[in-house]
């Protein structure tokens, strides 16, 4: 049996369902030879792990319990009130240390897969160490991919050893597929993509001739969009999915370098109008142009989408027309999409479409991440 030892950096609503797959998934792992061992559960502030790393891993109960306490708005550091049975808790000063501790001690000898599951700038440190120190990293935490080129070239110098399939598209093979089509020579022109699941939904209404306030409104109250929509609405999570395409491709751009289109003027920005405000006074004032523009798309045989594209050396998130009768064209709903183009799919491109975000459908795009480094443990 292979043994891939697990160590977990956050545990929102993403990294609870990947402890509850992992423990769900035990007896067809145990078919396809491999048992994941979780040596390890951060939330920001504390640090669970079992007394000994090597030897023992933190059991199914115990996980379970950690996702109740997590899931009931509590610190993870609440676990040391229960009775202490073969766990430690270490608290923030103490995290970055013993995590550091639990990475020398697993990754030049059994291995150790870090897995990033938090929304943090601030887990860029300990990824760089356990990359140091021979571990394998797995990320949907977009930030550690889209900082400076120097913190991307060393996540990302051992290709075998770092996955991160939903930092683009949730569970949608996106990295898989482009990264076969890398490795085999074919070139990529060019990628198009709808990838923000809420601006999806918003484009696809806006075509039904709703108004961008209305729709806005339903996607909030829809629990589609961050408490506040103008993290949506501001194209930057579309910019960071976009950088880390570019990125896979070769290509050395900074997050500064993207051109993006928001949704909103700065003057409604969340620094200068409430969100109460911009959604009861704000975005009214948007629903004009934004009318006129699906109307002057429309006479064109085409509609508007919230899209990136990487073509040449340059990332451009914004609205575009498409085609009506495309793969874009024809997205309804919150799905994502990714077109790629390539000297294989020249005319007719390659097409990836499914959901592309919710807690379940992203843990399982880091579990799977997980079982592909299978071969890096023994
Ligand atoms: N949900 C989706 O549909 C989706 C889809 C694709 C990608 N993602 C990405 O997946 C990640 C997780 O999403 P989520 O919805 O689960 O987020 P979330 O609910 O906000 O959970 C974030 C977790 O990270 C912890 N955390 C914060 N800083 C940390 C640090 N420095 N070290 C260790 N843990 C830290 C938080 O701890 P506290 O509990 O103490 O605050 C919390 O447990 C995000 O990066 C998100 O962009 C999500
Ligand atoms: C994902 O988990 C978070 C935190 O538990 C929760 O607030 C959110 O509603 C969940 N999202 C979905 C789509 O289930
Ligand atoms: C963390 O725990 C250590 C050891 O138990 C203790 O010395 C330290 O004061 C604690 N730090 C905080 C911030 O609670």
């Amino acid at each position: 049996m292979k043994k891939i030892a697990v160590l977990l950096m956050g545990c929102g609503g993403v990294g609870r369902h990947l402890l509850q797959h992992i423990a769900s998934c035990r007896s067809l792992h145990a078919k396809m030879g491999v048992q994941l061992r979780v040596v390890g559960v951060c939330d920001s502030k504390s640090l669970v792990a079992p007394m000994d790393v090597l030897k023992e891993e933190l059991n199914d109960e115990l996980l379970s319990e950690v996702c109740r306490i997590k899931s009931s708005g509590l610190a993870l550091s609440k676990l040391g009130a229960l009775e202490k049975g073969g766990y430690r808790v270490f608290n923030a000063s103490e995290l970055s240390r013993e995590t550091e501790e639990i990475a020398k001690l697993l990754g030049k000898s059994a291995g150790l897969a870090v897995v990033d599951c938090s929304a943090s700038m601030e887990t860029i440190e300990i990824l760089m160490k356990a990359v140091d120190l021979g571990c394998c990293v797995v990320l949907a935490n977009k930030k550690p991919l889209t900082s400076t080129l120097e913190h991307y070239d060393k996540l990302a110098l051992h290709p075998r050893f770092i996955r991160h399939e939903s930092t683009v598209g949730a569970g949608l093979p996106v990295i898989a597929s482009l990264n076969r089509i890398i490795s085999s020579g074919d070139p990529v022109h060019r990628i198009v993509g709808s990838l923000s699941g809420t601006l999806g939904y918003v484009m696809s209404e806006l075509e039904d001739g709703k108004p961008l306030s209305q729709v806005v409104q339903a996607a909030k109250t829809l629990g589609y969009t961050e408490p506040d929509p103008r993290d949506d609405l501001s194209g930057m999570d579309v910019a960071r999915k976009g950088l880390i395409l570019a990125r896979l491709l070769g290509k050395r751009i900074i997050m500064d370098s993207i051109k993006i289109e928001s949704m909103y003027p700065e003057e409604m920005g969340p620094g200068l109008m409430s969100v109460d405000d911009f959604l009861h006074n704000g975005i009214v004032k948007l629903d004009q142009n934004i009318e006129e523009r699906v109307k002057r798309a429309s006479s064109n045989g085409c509609v508007l989408r919230y899209v990136c594209v990487i073509e040449g050396s340059s990332v451009q998130v914004g609205i575009r027309e498409v085609p009506k009768d495309s793969p874009l064209g024809r997205l309804r709903g919150s799905d994502n999409i990714v077109e790629i183009y390539s000297r294989c799919y020249k005319e007719q491109p390659l097409v990836i479409q499914g959901a592309g975000a919710g807690n379940d459908t992203t843990a399982a795009g880091v579990l799977a991440d997980i079982i592909d480094l299978q071969d890096l443990f023994h």
